[in-house]
């Protein structure tokens, strides 16, 4: 049966270690020099509703290294956007295509297309979840930590997408998160309870950004305005301003935390020069490893 990555949810433990372990042998490979082209003759195809810098070219190098082809299309330049059903897209694109990897707003949407796609379909970012932003964040914890067991993970800022997808990890992983949001911008709750019905890992919320960095060994931040919010963006400024992530707050993470943004960043907003520029700061590797990530994610995918 084809698999899919719509949520982390969607993954077991297992799963994801098979992701970690391939990703850094896939690293290890290429900076030897040693590379393997499993995908002659197979192509991803990538249909995108929001902009996008590192997901997509994350993907489509993915696809070269592996000896594969993609192809990208902006989901307004689509029949789509004229309205042909989603569930006739999916159907057609899978006559053409091995694997198809969707950024989007709705969590629905792509649902609907891996409900009716043949292929493997991919989740590249919707307004409730960005999953492989976070495996491939996970893949930067463990190079830096060694590892994301009994590591204080926290989550400083808007309760969005990514922050969903560090939930679901949490849930799967059993991570110790903390998510210090402004009231009114906490996570979806039903995302929160049906990652507690599992009751593993430690998920707390707060409204305290100094209790979440306190003595954490991870601080991440994104955003306080994703994509789709742009109306909004002068309202959450306000509302948002004592949770910059700077070095005051830095200072109250173990002294060897790490400092995580999946970027864009915005600089003096979510995130000071100071912080992002530091020398805890661990960004760029972030954006290096969806190229690996990647990589891991679209051999388990398209194996067969
Ligand atoms: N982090 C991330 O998903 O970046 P892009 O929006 O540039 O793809
Ligand atoms: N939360 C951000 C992530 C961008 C990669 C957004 O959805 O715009």
């Amino acid at each position: 049966m084809k698999k899919d990555i719509l949520t982390l949810l969607d993954l077991s433990k297992e799963d994801f270690e098979i992701f970690f372990r391939r990703a850094l042998e896939l690293k290890k490979d290429h900076s030897k020099g040693i590379s393997d082209r499993p995908f002659a003759g197979k192509t991803l195809g990538l249909i995108f509703d929001k902009p996008s810098t590192r997901t997509r070219l994350s993907f489509e190098t993915a696809m070269v290294q592996l000896g594969g082809t993609s192809i990208f299309i902006s989901a307004k330049d689509t029949q789509i956007a004229r309205n042909e059903p989603v569930r006739d897209t999916a159907r057609v694109l899978s006559r053409y295509l091995d694997c198809l990897a969707i950024r989007t707003f709705s969590q629905d949407l792509l649902n609907e297309f891996a409900e009716y796609a043949a292929i493997p379909v991919i989740n590249a970012l919707t307004d409730l979840y960005h999953p492989c932003q976070v495996l491939s964040d996970l893949l930067t914890v463990i190079e830096h930590k060694g590892g994301y067991k009994d590591l204080k993970i926290a989550w400083v800022g808007d309760g969005n997408n990514v922050a969903h997808s560090w939930i679901n990890a949490a849930a799967v992983l059993e991570l110790n998160l903390i998510l210090a949001c402004p009231e009114g911008y906490y996570p979806d709750s039903k995302i929160v309870e049906k990652a507690l019905e599992r009751k593993c890992g430690k998920i707390m919320i707060t409204s305290d950004p100094v209790e979440a960095a306190e003595d954490a060994d991870v601080i991440y931040t994104d955003v306080w305005a994703s994509m789709g919010q742009e109306s909004e963006q002068i309202k959450r400024k306000q509302a948002f301003k004592p949770f910059q992530v700077d070095k005051e707050l830095v200072d109250k993470a173990s002294k060897d935390v790490i400092v995580m943004h999946c970027l864009p960043a915005h600089r003096g907003e979510e995130i000071s020069e100071e912080v992002l520029e530091g020398p805890n700061s661990v960004v760029w590797d972030q954006s290096e490893n969806k190229l690996h990530m990647h990589k891991a994610v679209l051999e388990v995918l398209m194996r067969d």
